[in-house]
């Protein structure tokens, strides 16, 4: 290991004591872990929180067995030490400023990652900005726009416009041509949606959005659904895809099971119905991922085209808080951690 600071042999971080309401999460006082081949040291600066959080938390999402258990799926912040490198491959340099998407363990003062989940902050970003970027950007980039970039006029459908995976999948979208439709609860956040460039906005709450999208598409259909609701939208999304579409499940907010499914409408329209999720992607795929989004996306936010929402900040201690925030539902982008050393 290589290291050009000092590095403490303990730290804090956010554990949950056990599954349950955000009061489960408290501070501890653990080791720093030390970086192996292939992976480097960070300190922490800013981390993200995300939806998946909650769901760990509750016990409802173990993570993978060769994970890290402890809760935290982006960071920012500082290379503090770097393990010895894999054959061929580039660490970044100590003191480089990265975001990373973890293994786990972000919400601490130090966190571990594999080096080829490193991407450098974005010109003039900040910590909070650039921690806010590798969970929604590998999960959009990696559903979306993987094997193949969404081609330009595409339509697609965004479940949930003004979640932290929404509000970046409308901006991708539109940043690569296509035509988006956003759903959200409310009209303020359908609004927001148009402010990050939908063309039109459903709220699920008093429209079904299955005739607004055939209005809006004068019956054709969309050709792609970003969808976190899985078994209840299940019918309604397969009616709302043009021919050749796809579905592409990242949640099952709405349960795992669909009733009733008519699946000759999937062989009659030539759909595709897949989803993904991204703990599970072997390491290999998340290198893939990591720099497909350097090539593609990083550019975009080195420009100011394009920038992450964010909605609150909480100093790390209140990640609890954090955690109410996000399940009380009314943010709009991403809730954010700062750790100060
Ligand atoms: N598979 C993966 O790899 C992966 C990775 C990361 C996240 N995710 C999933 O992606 C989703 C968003 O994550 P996040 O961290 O960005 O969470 P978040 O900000 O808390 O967003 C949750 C969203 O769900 C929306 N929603 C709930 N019920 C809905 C319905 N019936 N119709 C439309 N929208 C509905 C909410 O909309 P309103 O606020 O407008 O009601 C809100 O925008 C979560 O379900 C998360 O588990 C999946």
């Amino acid at each position: 290991m290589t290291s050009h600071q000092p590095i403490p042999t303990s730290m804090y971080a956010i554990v949950a004591e056990k599954p349950g309401e955000p009061d489960v999460l408290c501070r501890e006082c653990i080791s720093v872990p030390q970086p192996n081949k292939g992976e480097v040291l960070v300190r922490v600066m800013a981390a993200g929180v995300n939806r998946p959080d909650i769901m760990q938390r509750k016990g409802l999402y173990p993570p993978p067995a060769n994970a890290c258990p402890r809760l935290g799926l982006e960071i920012a912040g500082e290379v503090v030490a770097c393990g010895a490198p894999q054959e061929g491959e580039e660490m970044p340099s100590l003191g480089s400023r990265v975001c990373a998407l973890t293994n786990g363990g972000g919400y601490a003062e130090y966190c571990v990652v594999p080096a080829g989940q490193c991407l450098p902050w974005p010109q003039g970003m900040s910590a909070v900005q650039a921690a806010a970027l590798p969970e929604t950007c590998f999960t959009v980039w990696s559903n979306l726009f993987m094997p193949v970039i969404l081609p330009a006029g595409t339509r697609v459908l965004v479940h949930g416009g003004t979640s932290g995976i929404g509000t970046m999948a409308i901006q991708l979208v539109r940043a690569f041509g296509g035509e988006v439709y956003a759903t959200a609860g409310t009209e303020e956040k359908c609004n927001l949606c148009k402010t990050l460039g939908a063309t039109a906005t459903i709220n699920y709450k008093n429209e079904d959005f299955l005739t607004r999208v055939r209005e809006l598409t004068h019956n054709e259909g969309v050709n792609v659904i970003l969808d976190i609701v899985g078994g209840a939208y299940f019918n309604q999304n397969v009616k709302c895809l043009a021919v050749d579409g796809r579905l592409v499940i990242i949640a099952l907010q709405g349960g795992a099971k669909a009733e009733q499914a008519d699946l000759s409408r999937i062989m009659t329209r030539r759909l595709t119905v897949t989803g993904s999720t991204l703990r599970a992607r072997s390491a290999e795929n998340k290198i893939r991922i990591a720099q497909e989004l350097y090539k593609y996306v990083w550019p975009l936010f080195d420009a100011g085209t394009i920038a992450p929402l964010i909605h609150a900040v909480f100093p790390l201690e209140h990640a609890a808080q954090a955690h109410q925030a996000m399940e009380n539902g009314q943010h709009s982008g991403k809730i954010m951690l700062t750790c100060s050393h």
